[in-house]
């Protein structure tokens, strides 16, 4: 028997002030974008914001439905509009952030376990990391340097070849 531990990096800022121009304008849309959400049903609005590697921005954001399981998440939306608006072009790095009137946003949330596996079919397909912002309206800011972090032993494609 041998014992093996999963450990991985990331970074934590005391605020958005703290990152490089192009992070700290990503995490800006991602916070911004919330107001695009539909979320009447848990008034909880995300927002997330991508930059492509040709510095394409574009977002998501989460669509919920009355028939609750059918709402999607902002990650999930943003991945589809960038594979369906800019076909074959990777995503570089995803800006989440979120915005609610019943809860303090004032620390990162991050990707759900379903978000988690679809990221990282994006980054299956595209042999590329995406590099994760995470951050509420305010405060604490998370860089995680790929998704693949926040699912060890995740199931990939390579499985089925
Ligand atoms: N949600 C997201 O859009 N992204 C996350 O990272 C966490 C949760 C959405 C799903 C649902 O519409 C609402 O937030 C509350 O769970």
């Amino acid at each position: 028997m041998k014992e093996h531990k999963f450990e991985f990096q990331y970074e934590i800022y005391n605020d958005s002030s703290e990152l490089k121009k192009e992070d700290a304008e990503l995490l800006g849309k991602a916070r911004a974008v919330t107001k695009y959400a539909y979320a009447p049903y848990s008034d909880f609005r995300v927002g997330a914001a991508g930059i492509l590697v040709n510095g394409e921005i574009i977002s998501g954001t989460n669509q919920e439905n009355a028939s609750f399981p059918v709402g999607i998440c902002a990650e999930r939306v943003l991945l589809g509009a960038a594979a369906s608006m800019h076909p074959g072009i990777p995503i570089k790095t995803i800006a989440v952030s979120y915005d609610s009137d019943n809860v303090s946003t004032d620390h990162p949330i991050s990707p759900c376990g379903m978000c988690r596996q679809a990221l990282i079919e994006q980054e299956t397909r595209f042999h590329q990391p995406i590099r994760l912002i995470l951050s509420g309206q305010q405060g604490k800011v998370l860089i995680i340097r790929s998704a693949v972090s926040l699912l060890p032993f995740a199931f990939t494609g390579d499985e089925l070849e």
